[in-house]
């Protein structure tokens, strides 16, 4: 397993709808352990696979921060099936460099998808564990959590970022949870 650096916006691979997993390789397999170190090692809760380049449909999540391997899920091509009510969530995101914002997203979500072992799951989750899932499938979409926010705030933050980048200040990790 190797911990794979993970892009940032704004790289166009985080921006590109990523193809379905037409079937588990060896090589998916070894691409899902790499996403789950490199998870870990962030650390977040979940990640996407374009994140670290791959454009591919697959995510991994570990929203039970204190029980670290207990509740891993691995999802190939998840869907949405059904999701209920609305909540506000501080996110944060591997790929967006120090900030963080309030996201509207469904309180309860139901998703299904294929496990690495290519049999159909079926995942329920509400919380964080909901909102993390709606994140890394959006991610599997090309749309991080910023395309979630007002305009205005948006282009703040893209124009504190350009500052940021230009300035070559080191950039601060946000000790929130990032997914
Ligand atoms: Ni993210």
């Amino acid at each position: 397993m190797a911990v794979l650096p993970i892009l940032k916006y704004p790289d166009p691979v985080l921006q590109r709808v990523a193809l379905p997993v037409k079937g588990i390789t060896a090589e998916t397999a070894r691409l899902i352990d790499d996403m789950v170190e490199t998870m870990y090692a962030a650390p977040g809760v979940g990640l996407a696979a374009p994140q670290v380049g791959a454009p591919q449909r697959i995510i991994v999540l570990d929203v039970d921060y204190e029980n670290p391997g207990k509740n891993l899920l691995k999802l190939v091509n998840p869907e949405i099936r059904r999701a209920e009510g609305e909540l506000l969530w501080e996110e944060g995101c591997l790929s967006v460099v120090d900030f963080t914002a309030e996201v509207k997203r469904a309180a309860r979500v139901e998703v299904v998808g294929l496990n690495e072992k290519e049999q159909e799951v079926s995942v329920a989750g509400e919380g964080l564990l909901a909102v993390a899932l709606q994140h890394e499938i959006d991610h599997l979409d090309g749309k991080l959590f910023i395309d979630r926010i007002s305009r205005l705030k948006r282009d703040l933050y893209t124009r504190r970022l350009k500052k940021m980048l230009r300035s070559g200040k080191p950039q601060a990790e946000s000790p929130r949870l990032m997914i």
